[in-house]
């Protein structure tokens, strides 16, 4: 059977000073995430995304319905440590993320916290390294490197906590293509395996199309919910909401519109290509 790595109870979210306003950052959202599934969140500016991550590890409490990770009510404070350490954040920017002046010691900042032994310590640092891809860099200066490799610092810092589930808030965004190349692939390979149930918020629709799944806000709501290929048939309404689709998809969609037997749903390169030669 499947476990529910995350699941949202009609939850809404208004910050204080909104308060008594009709403005709800998030709006009655229900959501469930099975363990292992990689999730793209996407959505134009302001809504809710971000707000949205917070609530799933308990940065931020619902006003009203409940957020569950792995069945522990985040609004439940004798869990809330259990609740903080099953899901881990990274950010977007790079910068605000480092926290000491060695790689090493970045790393083990987190499960020093938590109060984890010296010997695990150096074992999760280890390993933590390894599934990022830097272990050569256990002795560099966090300053000194690249956005891509500071992330993937930021990412292994996650790491070290151990958490089941990883929440990355536009986390490519500051990064150039090789960076994110670099993010993404990391990301990936920890869902793939370390069976990491993974939450993307991108505004990269490139980065959403692979993923299991693929969920769209508008205005505090979700207004789609599925597979990639599917939520990108859906061109009108993602147009309405002024988000885009693929540059393939896009590419697609305008040729079938022209008339010509492509099809519109079309999400790689490689199909395209072979629709296009079979027309010629
Ligand atoms: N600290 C805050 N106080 C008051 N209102 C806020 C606060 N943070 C966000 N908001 C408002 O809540 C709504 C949702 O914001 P949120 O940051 O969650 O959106 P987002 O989808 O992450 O946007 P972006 O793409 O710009 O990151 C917006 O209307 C925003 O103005
Ligand atoms: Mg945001």
């Amino acid at each position: 059977m499947a476990i529910s790595a995350i699941k949202l109870e009609n939850v809404s979210f208004s910050y204080p000073a909104n308060e008594g306003e009709e403005h709800k950052a998030v709006d009655g959202v229900s959501l469930e995430v099975e363990e292992g599934t990689f999730v793209a969140l996407v959505g134009h500016n302001g809504s809710g995304k971000s707000t949205l991550a917070k609530l799933l590890n308990g940065l931020l409490l619902p006003t009203s319905g409940r957020v569950l990770v792995y069945g522990v009510d985040t609004a439940d404070d004798k869990k809330i440590y259990d609740v903080r350490s099953s899901v881990g954040m990274v950010f977007q920017n790079p910068d605000n993320q480092m926290i000491a002046t060695n790689v090493e010691d970045d790393i083990a900042f987190g499960p020093e916290n938590l109060g984890v032994p010296r010997e695990e310590i150096i074992r999760r640092v280890d390993w933590a390294l390894e599934k990022v891809g830097m272990s050569e860099f256990r002795n560099a200066t966090p300053f000194k490197m690249s956005g891509g490799q500071k992330q993937r610092l930021a990412i292994a810092g996650v790491l070290a906590i151990r958490p089941r589930v990883m929440v990355l808030d536009e986390s490519t965004a500051m990064l150039d293509p090789k960076g994110r190349d670099e993010v993404m692939r990391v990301v990936k390979q920890l869902n793939k395996e370390e069976k990491m149930t993974v939450v993307h918020i991108t505004h990269y629709m490139d980065e959403a199309l692979d993923a299991d799944r693929l969920v769209v806000m508008n205005d505090g709501r979700i207004v789609l919910d599925g597979k990639p290929e599917d939520v990108f048939a859906e061109h009108e309404l993602l147009t309405k909401i002024k988000l885009g689709v693929p540059c393939v998809t896009q590419l697609a969609v305008t040729l079938n519109k022209a008339g010509m037997e492509i099809d519109p749903r079309i999400t790689d390169e490689e199909a395209l290509v072979e629709g296009l030669c079979r027309l010629l």
